[in-house]
């Protein structure tokens, strides 16, 4: 089942389309050129703090995510870029302002929604977070894992999963593996797994944690460009940190860049270069 494409807001608030008419787009939240329609992720002076005695993680984020457009999140180590992807999911607690992912209210939202919403949103991780002696196709399969439950944790998955999943097997280039253990796959083969299983979801948006951490340079262009490619012709955001800024330069349209969890810096790619970007930097080595 896939939720409506622009629903409501849970609680309260107006859908996406009008709340985004009624309030112009600040520069921290405006949308690339790549990007249309309403926002499919629009959170608004976020603050996250773990635990009462420790300080803000982050401290009145703004950040609004629009179809087909690719944005990288910078910053230093400790910046917040994790932390703002979890708040988006419910796995950061959210201690002030608003958070709407995909339809959802996130602050709040009781445990039964809360999986609801996670639903909406594709993941990918540094780690690819497969299952190691699992095939390819069972690793990209478990991301239909929400629609027939039991019946495909008993491995028997429906036959138009197991189609759609090697279609994405084969949107991603490595159709040819499906029937590999994914343990025996390199690293930059087992990301574009990780991808396919995000899409086997039929996410409105993505979330990629430094996804290419991980990878040797060449690998880290390949699955960016796969994930552009994506957010263009799925027409789905996805949000992807990178601590590589001229990764970001080159493979993201729009840019933000967090310092000690506030927005520091934002806009599109092409109208940034490194100078621009030195305030995200608390030296200038960390931008390396
Ligand atoms: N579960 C947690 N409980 C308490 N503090 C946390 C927790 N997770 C993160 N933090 C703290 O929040 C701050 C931001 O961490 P976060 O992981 O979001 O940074 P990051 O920008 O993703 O860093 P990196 O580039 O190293 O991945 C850090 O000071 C971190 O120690
Ligand atoms: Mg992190």
């Amino acid at each position: 089942m896939t939720a409506p494409a622009i629903a409501p807001a849970h609680r309260g608030g107006l859908p996406f389309a009008t709340a985004a008419a009624q309030s112009p787009a600040s520069s921290s939240v405006q949308a690339s050129t790549a990007a249309a329609g309403p926002a499919l992720a629009r959170v608004r002076d976020l603050r996250v703090r773990y635990s009462a005695d420790e300080p803000l993680v982050l401290d009145g984020v703004d950040l609004d995510l629009f179809r087909g457009e690719t944005v990288a999140l910078l910053g230093s180590s400790g910046s917040g870029k994790s932390t703002l992807m979890k708040a988006l999911t419910g796995f950061a607690p959210i201690t002030d302002g608003t958070a709407q992912v995909a339809g959802f209210d996130v602050a709040g939202l009781p445990q039964r929604r809360m999986r609801a919403l996670r639903v909406q949103v594709g993941q990918v991780f540094q780690q690819f977070n497969l299952v190691g002696r699992l095939s390819v196709l069972t690793n990209v399969l478990t991301g239909s894992l929400h629609r027939a439950g039991a019946a495909n944790l008993l491995g028997t998955f429906r036959s138009a999963d197991r189609a759609r999943a090697l279609d994405l097997l084969d949107r991603v280039g490595i159709a040819h593996k499906a029937g590999a253990e994914a343990r025996s796959l390199s690293g930059g083969q087992q990301q574009r797994v990780a991808i396919a299983r995000a899409l086997m979801q039929d996410p409105q948006l993505i979330l990629a944690d430094e996804p290419v951490a991980s990878l040797d340079p060449r690998m880290s262009h390949t699955v960016l460009e796969l994930l552009r490619s994506i957010a263009r012709e799925e027409q789905i955001p996805v949000l992807v940190s990178l601590h590589v800024l001229p990764l970001a330069l080159e493979h993201a349209d729009r840019i933000i860049g967090l310092r000690h969890g506030q927005v520091v810096v934002s806009g599109d790619a092409a109208d940034l270069d490194a100078d621009a970007l030195a305030p995200v930097y608390d030296t200038e080595e960390e931008a390396e």
